[in-house]
């Protein structure tokens, strides 16, 4: 059998007509908002690999150095011998749990992104020839279904992406998560912390504007998918820190009176100058709370380890 194989658990105009009802809810509400799995096609996917390596977005690196030191004792935790990741992307973190789990492993990188994962496995399979990848093209917050691989599995959770969901949508998505573990499996996850407002804001309003970019990604896709007539440069990014709800807001702000035609949902919609539609949020956690809503989901939380500055953390659960 081939070491790489892909599966789309979503049919292509599955995702179509997902976009076109979640593209048709957000614009017909007020304040506007988009959802923001929408991000990433190949283009988004380039420009969030972008903002990894920009020197405000901590958060991957903070990440990393806690898998350099954690990994091996990741490996002798949960002697996993399937390695599942959800919203994997290009996989580069998880090369420090591969490589600390040893082979044979099945590995399981599940994205909405399938340009992500094609390279991601290329890349991997180029230097882990004992390495079997199943790749799976499916929504993570949507009917998650994994192969038949051996266990016990790991299910990793990286790059704070839990954060981009809302708390009731996280609540969902752990009691699915937990669904799919079986006693002896585990799940990693990655959650960025609570700090201060101005280093928080930075990692998501970068100087370069690799951050606006991605944000104005979403109006991209919508106008090559849904026929729409965006205009990015009608569009300003805007990065809030929500004290009260502690996470992270991106915006996009109209410039000025703007009108924009959607033909694929027969819509048409008015922006007057300075409206704001809500794009994404990316949550901050407190240990505290991912114990909380991890229990809540029946998963108890063993070990929770930061990087050396508290920027980020990442914790190992298994099913309570
Ligand atoms: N884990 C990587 C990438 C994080 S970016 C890292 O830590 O650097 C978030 C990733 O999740 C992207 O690759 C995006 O395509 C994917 N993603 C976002 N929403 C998703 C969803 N609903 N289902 C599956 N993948 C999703
Ligand atoms: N999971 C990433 C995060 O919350 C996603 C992300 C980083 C992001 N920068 C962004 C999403 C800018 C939207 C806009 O940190």
């Amino acid at each position: 059998m081939s070491p790489f194989t892909l599966t789309r658990t979503l049919p292509a105009d599955a995702t179509a007509a997902a976009l076109r009802s979640d593209v048709a809810y957000g614009l017909n509400r007020s304040p506007k908002q988009l959802p923001p799995k929408w991000f990433y096609d190949a283009h988004g996917s380039e420009l969030f690999e972008e903002i990894t390596r920009l020197s405000e977005y901590y958060p991957t690196r903070a990440e990393r150095e806690i898998l350099t030191a954690r990994a091996a004792e990741i490996a002798r935790a949960t002697g996993a011998r399937t390695l599942v990741e959800l919203g994997s992307g290009s996989s580069e973190k998880t090369r420090l749990l591969i490589d600390a789990l040893g082979t044979p492993l099945t590995y399981v990188p599940v994205d909405v992104s399938e340009s992500a994962l094609r390279g991601a496995g290329e890349a991997l399979l180029a230097d882990h020839q004992e390495l079997s990848v199943h790749a799976l093209v499916a929504d993570f917050q949507h009917g998650l279904a994994l192969p038949q691989t051996p266990g016990p599995r790991l299910v990793a959770f990286l790059g704070g992406t839990i954060g981009n969901l809302l708390p009731d949508e996280r609540a969902r998505f752990l009691g699915s998560v937990r669904a799919l573990l079986s006693r002896g499996d585990a799940l990693l996850l990655g959650t960025d912390l609570v700090k201060d407002e101005a280093t928080l804001v930075a990692a998501y309003d970068d100087a370069q504007g690799v951050t606006a970019a991605f944000n104005k990604n979403v109006l991209s896709v919508i106008d090559r998918e849904l026929g729409a007539d965006f205009d990015p440069a009608d569009f300003e990014h805007v990065a809030l820190w929500d004290r009260e709800h502690e996470w992270i807001e991106m915006r996009l702000r109209a410039r000025g009176n703007v009108t924009v035609k959607v033909p694929a949902l027969d819509l048409t919609v008015d922006f007057s100058r300075g409206e704001e539609m809500r794009t994404e949020i990316s949550a901050k956690f407190r240990e505290e709370g991912v114990r909380a809503e991890l229990a809540a989901a029946g998963l108890a939380l063993q070990h929770w380890w930061t990087d050396s500055e508290s920027r980020f953390a990442l914790s190992l659960a298994f099913p309570a």
